[in-house]
């Protein structure tokens, strides 16, 4: 795969999957820019990736004056998008009674409306024939109890992602969905202990969890002329899972 002379955005891009996925671009030659909230995390993903391909942005997706910001950074810039990818997302778990507001709409603005904006906006800075991948989840169909707010994020951004299939193909843009199981990046850790990891490995049929660069590698697929005819797909990567949390 070559991405020499592509321009590619990952929203929430400096660590975990975001940030492997950079660095895969990368190394096919595609200038990449990555946002996340925290200019210390921003900063050290550089440092890590240390290219002149490579260029970061503090932007809160959850926040609409984040977006303009990325909006202008694109306009200003003066070229066209040829991959957006976006992957940035907070999970909050607790049983529904527990849910608090707050955590409601922290997740629903950062996993939902911020991609939701954000595609709206770039829409005009699309290259034709573009790329545009969003990250979602296994836990979209499923029912696993303490994650009915990140769940249905989950699921509201599927839909999303259905109708700009059909809404950007007049200009050839394919719009795909990744859905990752376990993977091992700091937002698991901070979300499950080792405890609950392990089980999580457990219920994938190969008894592991999965490591950043294998979502990568399936972004990247997706994002190349290999899958020119690939449009409208959710690609689950979980290793196969054990379906442990159905409706
Ligand atoms: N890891 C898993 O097991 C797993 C499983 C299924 C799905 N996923 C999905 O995969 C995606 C990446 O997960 P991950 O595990 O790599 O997460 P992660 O390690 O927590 O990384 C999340 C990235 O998003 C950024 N981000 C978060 N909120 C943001 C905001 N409001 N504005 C801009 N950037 C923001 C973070 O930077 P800042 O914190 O500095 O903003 C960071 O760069 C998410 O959509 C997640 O739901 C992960």
């Amino acid at each position: 795969m070559d991405f020499t002379n592509k321009h590619v955005i990952i929203v929430g891009g400096s660590q975990g999957i975001g940030l492997a996925t950079a660095n895969a671009f990368i190394q096919h030659g595609a200038t990449v820019l990555i946002t996340g909230r925290s200019p210390q995390t921003l900063q050290r993903a550089a440092e890590e990736i240390n290219s002149p391909n490579l260029q970061i942005m503090a932007a809160d997706t959850s926040n609409m004056n984040g977006i303009a910001d990325l909006e202008k950074w694109v306009a200003e810039r003066g070229k066209k998008v040829d991959v957006l990818y976006l992957n940035a997302a907070i999970g909050v778990y607790a049983a529904i009674q527990d849910v608090t507001e707050a955590d409601f709409d922290a997740q629903f603005n950062t996993n939902v409306k911020g991609h939701f904006f954000t595609l709206q906006r770039l829409i005009p800075h699309l290259a034709d024939g573009a790329s545009v991948i969003f990250t979602s989840s296994r836990v979209a169909s499923a029912a696993g109890v303490t994650s009915s707010i990140y769940s249905a994020t989950k699921a509201a951004l599927n839909k999303i992602s259905d109708v700009a299939v059909n809404e950007l193909a007049d200009r050839r843009i394919r719009v795909n969905i990744v859905s990752p199981g376990p993977i091992q990046t700091p937002g698991l850790l901070s979300v499950a202990p080792k405890e609950v990891q392990g089980f999580l490995a457990s219920r994938s049929a190969l008894q592991r969890r999965g490591n950043a660069n294998e979502v990568a590698n399936t972004v990247l697929f997706l994002a190349s002329d290999d899958a020119a005819y690939i449009n409208g797909a959710d690609i689950a990567i979980d290793g196969g899972s054990i379906q442990y949390m159905l409706k």
